[in-house]
């Protein structure tokens, strides 16, 4: 059991201090810079210091991380139990900084080994300090608790082995957890999917032996208002890139392919969890990019639940196809009054923002203010491009609606204009994390190797309205 909680003490404490402050006894040695530490022993326990760096420069996001670096290097000195100190930070960011001890704490020291036969469980004791205990502090450390529990949920599921979270498995698994949380679920099979004529994802899905499923998750907690968010995220739970196989070398990460999904899903659960006043429906297309004699291949013209015919050039441009029809249901079924897509959907963006910084294509402008809003307090890092008409020529297919492949160039912008294509003229926006949702060398001190959670504390925040009160 890992507990952050007020109450109690530590003999060992995490002591922030800023850059040229003037703080006592160990100015000589310690300077402040931000991430830097330095470790003492006095009476019974250790003291750890960490650097926040300038105090002007503080941002959330460091102070999250800042508190990650703290707790692990209490782990690397075998202190599981701490208490930290949040008194330099109250002032700047109030109860914030609750959140982002507790994102700091529960992130920064995750570990995915569940096959280790040597696996330990995680333990730890962190008491706050520093924070008036009133109720609304209660309920902050509490939300906080819940947020990051649902980053972990979805690091948890993009961590999985392909072979255990099948598209099946990842349904059950998320309407189990949709229970816990009082959010309705519905898993549509294929033969549903068919009856809906969701060609474009049943020409993926059923290139498996593991069969296919459309996972929805509704949280309609809004009735005074019309509005309905669909979060679709990319639930390709392994992508070998079908007859347009990939090269090994690039199919390592194949199985973190449902990172929009798991995304969304724990975007969903924390505002649940949260009892946030809101109405979301989460569609998730599960399936598995397969080899086999039922699977499609480039030269193939599909029909999607839209009707519009869509022309296969790659068959490793899949997830564009399951989404595409997911945000169809999510319109004509679920009645979506706007839309927002998640996916790992091109190595292209790898190549333009690198690991720390999703790409976005948006049709609009105020939901990309809400959306940077959102990112200023989760600390997350995105960046628009460009969605200018002659982009969008670039998908003209001669014998179809659309062809699922543009040129060499700008492979992150027509992936996601062809899923524009798809919203039906409605507020849309798109996140591309094939480039964050993994990291093999941690960007930031919240990182560990592996999944990242990307997404969901942006997604939340978005949606618990962070641009609204600032
Ligand atoms: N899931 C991949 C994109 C991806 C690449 C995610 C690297 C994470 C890391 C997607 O389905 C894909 O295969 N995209 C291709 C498109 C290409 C064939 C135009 C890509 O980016 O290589
Ligand atoms: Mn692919
Ligand atoms: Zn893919």
């Amino acid at each position: 059991m890992m507990n952050i909680q007020y109450e109690g003490t530590c003999q060992s404490r995490i002591t922030f201090v800023y850059e040229d402050s003037d703080f006592p006894d160990i100015k000589q040695v310690f300077k402040g810079e931000f991430l830097s530490s330095f470790p003492q022993i006095c009476n019974a326990g250790l003291t750890v210091y960490i650097g926040l760096g300038k105090k002007e420069e503080l941002t959330p996001r460091k102070l999250m991380d800042a508190v990650s670096k703290g707790v692990r290097e209490m782990k690397k000195y075998n202190q599981r139990e701490a208490q930290v100190d949040l008194s330099p930070v109250m002032e700047k960011f109030g109860l914030q900084s609750v959140r982002c001890a507790v994102l700091g704490i529960k992130l920064g020291l995750y570990e995915y080994n569940p096959f280790r036969s040597n696996r330990r469980e995680e333990t730890g004791l962190y008491v706050l300090k520093g924070v008036e205990k009133t109720e609304k502090a209660e309920q902050a450390l509490k939300k906080a608790t819940n947020l990051a529990d649902s980053v972990l949920y979805a690091r948890e599921l993009v961590n999985m082995p392909g072979n255990l979270l099948t598209p099946e498995l990842m349904a059950e698994n998320m309407a189990r957890e949709a229970e816990k949380h009082g959010v309705q679920a519905e898993i549509l099979d294929a033969k549903q999917a068919e009856a809906l004529g969701m060609g474009a994802f049943l020409a993926v899905g059923n290139s498996s032996g593991n069969p296919p499923k459309l996972i929805v998750l509704r949280y309609l907690a809004d009735p005074d208002s019309k509005q309905k968010t669909a979060l679709v995220g990319k639930g390709v739970t392994v992508d070998t890139g079908g007859y347009c196989l990939k090269s090994s070398g690039s199919m390592l990460g194949i199985k973190g392919d449902m990172a929009g999904g798991a995304a969304v899903a724990g975007a969903v659960f924390a505002l649940a969890a949260n009892k946030v006043k809101t109405n979301v429906v989460a569609v998730i297309p599960a399936c598995e990019n397969r080899i086999s004699s039922r699977s499609f291949v480039p030269g193939d013209v599909i029909r999607s639940m839209s009707a519009k015919m869509i022309e296969i050039r790659n068959t490793d441009c899949e997830g564009r196809l399951i989404l595409s029809d997911a945000v169809t249901y999510a319109i004509r079924k679920e009645g979506a009054t706007r839309v927002l897509d998640i996916a790992t959907l091109t190595g292209a963006v790898v190549g333009a923002l690198g690991f720390s910084t999703a790409g976005v294509l948006t049709n609009s402008d105020e939901w990309w203010d809400e959306l940077s809003a959102a990112a200023k307090v989760s600390g997350e890092q995105y960046w628009r491009l460009p969605i200018f008409p002659e982009y969008e020529d670039l998908l003209k297919s001669t014998i179809a609606d659309i062809k699922n492949l543009g040129e060499d160039y700008c492979g992150t912008i027509t992936a996601g204009l062809f899923i524009k294509a798809f919203a039906e003229g409605l507020p849309w926006i798109h996140i591309d994390i094939a480039g964050t949702a993994w990291v093999d060398k941690p960007v930031f001190e919240h990182q560990v190797v592996g999944a990242t959670g990307a997404g969901v504390t942006t997604l939340y925040d978005m949606l618990e309205g962070a641009g609204r009160r600032s």
